[in-house]
């Protein structure tokens, strides 16, 4: 019989969508975050320590640090994301800490909004948005808030994994834009998956070529600050940069440095270096559109996104490995 003391005790670091926590009380002793109060190290490492597992949020840092916790009691970090480079997966791995993530279910909503903030840039949205709620419209005039087409130019994408894709087909058959990529290992037509898009030697050749820059790599260590000074120089000076992927793949004061001396057209950003500040100068530039880590924040995809680490919870306890383990 299933009773509350022989179930496992989940501790879970962020309020989850209804059907989520509702599932995770059936089928765990789930300590809830009825608060949303984010979890401090120490708090991280106590719940290692009281619990059998943890389902965490891309907010949580664990570090070696944190998982280096005398007594540890979880050996499994569900963590609610695709993204997992705010985890020490190589600690984990050494400490026999199994981690999963929560890949596919949040593609097609993050592709819609790297695709969103291509549109808003572009087409002055924010801005127009601004000038609206401020009373200051005065008339429809030929030449106000004049931006630049979407349709038909080139989307250069850096790293072409499972949103990339999603985002180069709505750019493709959606806007008939050109695409054009850089990705580490060489992809074979196939893995295409029908997308007509040209694969580039080096980042340097999909900057020089890209009318917008779209950046969906993985966040970490050889990624980190991978958009420099330089490689902002090296972008056309219309060309617009979008980030849905992770802050630190961006140079943050490098972008303000090109943005101020006009070396890129502007930036549509969704994630940010250190989050959640956000570079004060960013704040003031019409020509940057500033969304708070919204990628895959609806209500059916952050419900995927919850089930999917209670399946990979529910797995690992009963002695399965978990659909989604990353270590
Ligand atoms: C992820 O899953 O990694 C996103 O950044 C948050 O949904």
């Amino acid at each position: 019989m299933n009773t509350a003391a022989a179930r496992p005790k989940v501790i879970v670091t962020g309020r989850l969508p209804e059907d989520v926590e509702r599932e995770l009380l059936v089928r765990f002793d789930a300590q809830l975050n009825i608060d949303d109060r984010p979890f401090t190290a120490r708090e991280l490492q106590q719940a290692l320590q009281s619990a059998d597992g943890l389902l965490t949020t891309v907010a949580d840092r664990i570090t070696a640090d944190v998982l280096d916790v005398p007594g540890r009691r979880a050996n499994i970090i569900a963590n609610y994301g695709v993204g997992y480079n705010h985890i020490d997966v190589h600690a984990a791995k050494a400490q026999g800490v199994t981690v999963t993530n929560t890949p596919d279910v949040l593609t097609d909503c993050t592709a819609d909004l790297a695709i969103m903030l291509m549109l808003m840039v572009a087409r002055r949205a924010g801005e127009g948005e601004r000038l609206v709620r401020a009373g200051q419209w005065q008339s429809w005039r030929p030449t106000h808030m004049i931006g630049t087409r979407v349709s038909g130019k080139t989307l250069g994408i850096i790293g072409m994994g499972r949103i990339a894709k999603a985002t180069a087909r709505r750019a493709q058959h959606g806007l008939g834009m050109n695409v054009v990529f850089f990705n580490r290992s060489r992809l074979a037509p196939e893995q295409l998956e029908g997308l007509d898009a040209q694969q580039c030697d080096s980042i340097e050749d999909v900057l020089a070529q890209a009318d917008f820059v779209s950046l969906h790599c993985p966040g970490g260590e050889e990624t980190r600050h991978l958009m420099n000074a330089a490689r902002f120089a090296a972008m056309q000076r219309h060309a617009f940069l979008i980030n849905t992927a992770r802050g630190d793949v961006v140079d943050e004061a490098a972008l303000v440095d090109a943005l101020n001396q006009g070396l890129i057209g502007g930036a549509g950003l969704d994630v940010y270096e250190h989050e959640p500040r956000v570079p004060a100068a960013l704040l003031t530039m019409e020509n940057v559109v500033l969304l708070p880590h919204l990628g895959s924040a609806t209500r059916e995809t952050r419900t995927g996104m919850g089930l999917m680490a209670v399946d990979n919870l529910s797995a690992f306890f009963a002695g399965q490995t978990p659909p989604n383990k990353v270590a």
